[in-house]
């Protein structure tokens, strides 16, 4: 087993109606408050409204940054940090998935940040100081609510690159806030925990039991909770299943013990996004079978056999053709949930792939993955999505 360290100082509050604490939280940190939010979701659902008779009773300054985009961008990011310089803000208070997240926790870091914003997205380890930041999650999908990543876009230079900035201090889990998220973008998260998971579990390190085991129950937990939650989309215990999945999907805690593998599908996908603004989880479904078939020779073939006997209990003697059957098993589950499973139905036609293979391994990242990936490698996966 590798050395490793594992300190994450997210306080996370989960349950219904842990917005109970909200104020008595956000009092620690001051009084004047950066409510972000994105296109209109906790308008709808109420949770506004909860919040901002909260906040006005406890006599909080309250400031507004809504409309942060899927995929959050760059301008976004600025937009915030001047508003906080302009109202001398205390602390972020984050409502929404992972794109109100990561944007808020590179508002976070910008606040302090005297160059230009996207230099700190491109280099992360400038940053010295940042502000306090709360959230509220709505969606089970990143775990940005337990880690210090936000993925920002860059719509001009067509780049979307995810940087550590800040670990939120404190994090509200409540997996009733999820009832209203749409079928498709639930199956989006759910897929995209999975990714975080079969990242990290696509290693010739098998020596850490407990990393091994963890990553097989959350596999077999969504893949066992996302039905429930799409025929009853008001399940408390299958979304709250599927919300502390995510949590610790992308937490660290599948790779302590193991060596530490670029990810090879988020590196792709992130291309995708960055170039067509799809769902980061629906961009991950395609890739993820075919990545799988790629990838799968006799080094890999025993990783492959295990995921296929732990996570979905199947058999056979030749262990390629058992391989085989993970990996479609995999398939067919993101199709069963209605996943668009080619690159196609989500509008992308090969024009930029060979920009985009150039970007995915850009400075040799790609070359350390699990299989090391060339640019045609890329090409000939993502061609194998059409
Ligand atoms: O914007 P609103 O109106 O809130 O609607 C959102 C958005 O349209 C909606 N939604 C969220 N909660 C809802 C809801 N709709 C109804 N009811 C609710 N309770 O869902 C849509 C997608 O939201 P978004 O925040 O974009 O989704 P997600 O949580 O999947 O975040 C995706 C972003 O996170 C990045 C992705 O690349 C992408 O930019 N990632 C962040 C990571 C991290 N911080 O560690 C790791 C991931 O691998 C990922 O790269
Ligand atoms: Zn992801």
């Amino acid at each position: 087993m590798q050395n490793f360290i594992y300190d994450i100082p997210t306080k996370l509050l989960f349950g219904k109606g842990q917005i109970e604490n909200l104020t008595s939280v956000l009092q620690s940190f001051g009084k004047n408050v950066l409510l972000t939010y994105g296109g209109g979701s906790i308008k709808k659902s109420g949770l506004y409204d909860d919040i901002m008779q909260r906040l006005t009773t406890s006599h909080f300054h309250v400031v507004e940054l809504s409309g942060i985009e899927p995929n959050p961008r760059i301008e976004t990011v600025r937009k915030g940090v001047e508003l906080c310089h302009v109202h001398n803000i205390d602390v972020i208070l984050a409502v929404g998935g992972g794109s109100t997240l990561d944007c808020s926790k590179a508002i976070c870091a910008g606040y302090y940040y005297s160059g230009d914003l996207w230099e700190m997205v491109l280099h992360p380890q400038t940053i010295t100081k940042t502000l306090p930041l709360v959230d509220i999650l709505t969606l089970s999908a990143t775990g940005s609510e337990f880690d210090a990543f936000g993925v920002i876009s860059n719509p001009i230079t067509q780049e979307k690159i995810g940087s550590p900035f800040c670990y939120p201090n404190v994090s509200i889990c409540d997996p009733a806030y999820t009832f209203s998220v749409p079928a498709l973008q639930t199956a989006a998260g759910s897929a995209d925990i999975m990714s975080h998971v079969l990242e990290v579990y696509f290693s010739e390190d098998a020596s850490c039991d407990l990393a091994e085991g963890i990553s097989e129950i959350i596999l077999r937990s969504v893949i066992k909770n996302l039905p429930i939650v799409l025929k009853d989309p008001h399940d408390y215990d299958a979304r709250a299943n599927l919300m502390w999945n995510s949590t610790w999907a992308c937490s660290g805690i599948t790779g302590m013990g193991k060596i530490n593998y670029t990810w090879s599908c988020h590196a792709i996908e992130h291309k995708l996004s960055a170039f067509y603004d799809i769902t980061h989880g629906v961009g991950l479904a395609i890739l993820t079978p075919r990545w799988m078939e790629y990838i799968l020779n006799e080094k890999t073939v025993d990783r492959f056999t295990r995921f296929s006997r732990n996570v979905w209990g199947l058999e056979d003697d030749d262990p390629y053709v058992l391989a085989r059957k993970g990996i479609q098993a995999l398939y067919d589950f993101f199709v069963s949930v209605n996943l668009p499973m080619t690159l196609h139905e989500v509008g992308i036609d090969e024009t930029h792939f060979e920009k985009m293979a150039e970007d995915a391994v850009k400075y040799g990242e790609l070359l350390d993955a699990y299989v090391s990936l060339t640019k045609e490698d890329v090409m000939n996966i993502l061609k194998a999505c059409l």
